[in-house]
Formats: structure tokens, sequence, C-alpha cells
């Protein structure tokens, strides 16, 4: 079989993780969140005090900084620096700062790097916004996965409240239609769907559900 590439992309909150990494485990492949080495950057030069807007301060922070990915029984484990910062990259206010930092040109072309390196020898399942249009352009699977933003605020709510982290539906469905915004308006690598991506509307599909289609799609490329 075919050690294909497959990118998944969309905005929060959509199921694109959660899908990524049952995909990856039934296809025996490795499944990357980029969306996590946005956080990670964006977490350090939080801990820093380093000007979010100031992309050229950020660059030199990440040239010294070591971000590192281990798959783990849970998807993926991200580390700074040699620190286990998975639960942390995950905190509001890494969240509501992370669109800030990814708007940075010069942050995406050294993460996008890392991340064409990753995913080079193929039998990868790799999630963020700008997979299909940018980082792997010449995956063999292509999906664009959606939801309402109802709907993906509710599913947060449900995930944040399993991680222990305090929100609101309605503080959640705003947080998610301002990221969204961002990261679709931004000039560097916006969120749109690529012209060969499918898309994949998961508002009225369960988790497995939306795992199989995109299993089922993988398996005619492979
Ligand atoms: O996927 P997740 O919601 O964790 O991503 C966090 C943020 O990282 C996004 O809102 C977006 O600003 C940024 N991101 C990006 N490009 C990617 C993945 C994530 O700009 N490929």
């Amino acid at each position: 079989m075919k050690k294909i590439q497959i990118a998944i992309d969309g905005p929060a909150g959509a199921g694109k993780s959660t899908i990524a990494k049952i995909v990856a485990e039934a296809l025996r492949f490795t499944y990357i969140d980029t969306g996590a080495m946005y956080r990670a950057v964006t977490y350090k030069a939080m801990k820093e005090n380093i000007q979010l807007h100031d992309a050229e301060a950020i660059e030199k922070m990440l040239q010294q900084t070591a971000i590192t990915l281990q798959p783990s029984e849970q998807g993926q484990l991200v580390f700074v620096d040699g620190q286990d910062v998975s639960q942390a990259i995950r905190s509001n206010e890494v969240t509501a700062n992370v669109s800030e930092v990814a708007a940075h040109a010069n942050i995406r072309e050294i993460l996008v790097a890392m991340q064409q390196k990753l995913a080079a020898d193929g039998g990868v399942v790799m999630d963020g916004r700008d997979i299909a249009t940018h980082v792997l352009k010449d995956a063999e699977l292509k999906i664009y996965m959606s939801a309402t933003v109802e709907e993906r605020a509710h599913r947060r709510f449900l995930d944040n409240e399993r991680r222990g982290i305090p929100s609101t539906i309605e503080s959640l469905q705003k947080e998610i239609a301002l990221r969204d915004k961002l990261d679709s308006e931004r000039e560097a690598s916006p969120l749109i769907q690529a012209e060969d991506a499918l898309f994949l509307d998961t508002t009225n599909l369960s988790i497995d559900e939306a795992a199989q289609e995109i299993l089922k799609l993988a398996q005619q490329k492979m």
C-alpha cells in the first residue's frame, strides 16, 4: 500500500484533529497537528513577554527554540525546549492570541519548512489551515472539513469540559468566529478551501462517520 499524504484543513473546532487522529491510527500513519506548532510558538512568546505583533522578535526567539512533536496515545505531544507543553498550549490565553502570531509570514515560513520535512516520507495525516494550499500541495488526498459555528462551539465546549478548561458556549462561539475571521482574512496563507480539496460537512456526522468517509477516500488513493 502506498504511503500517501492526507491534508485536512478547515476552521476552528470542525473536528479536524479528533478525526485526523482516528484516520492516522487506522492507516498506521503519523498524525501531525500543525496548529500545535503555532500554539507552541505563541506560548513561548507570551511566556517571554514578547510583543506578539513584533514578527522579528518572535522569529529571533524561534531560531533559538526547539519545538518537537512526539506521537502518543492521545495523538501527539508537543515539547518546547524539552518541556512538555501539550496541555499549556490549549489554554484560553494561547487560543486567544495564536491567530496574531500565525499571521506573520516569517514565522509561517519556518514552521512550514518543518512540517514539509516531517511529511516528506509520506504516511502522514496533517491537519491545519494551509496544508492543502501550501504545505503539502501534492497531497494525494485533500479534505476541507467544516461545520456550523454553533455546532463547533458546542463541540469545543464539551471538549473543554473534558480537559477541565472553563468556558461558555457564547464565549466560544465568539472566539471561534473571530479566529476564523483572522485566519481567513490574513495575507499570508489564509484559510481557504483548495481547488482540489473535497468538502466534508461534519455538522450532522458523528466522529466515526466522518473518519470512515475519509478512510474510504484514502483507500481509493493507496
Ligand atoms: O488547529 P488549531 O485550532 O489548534 O490552530 C490554532 C491556530 O493556529 C489557528 O487558529 C491558526 O491561527 C493557526 N494555524 C495556522 N496554520 C495552520 C495551523 C494552525 O495558521 N496550518
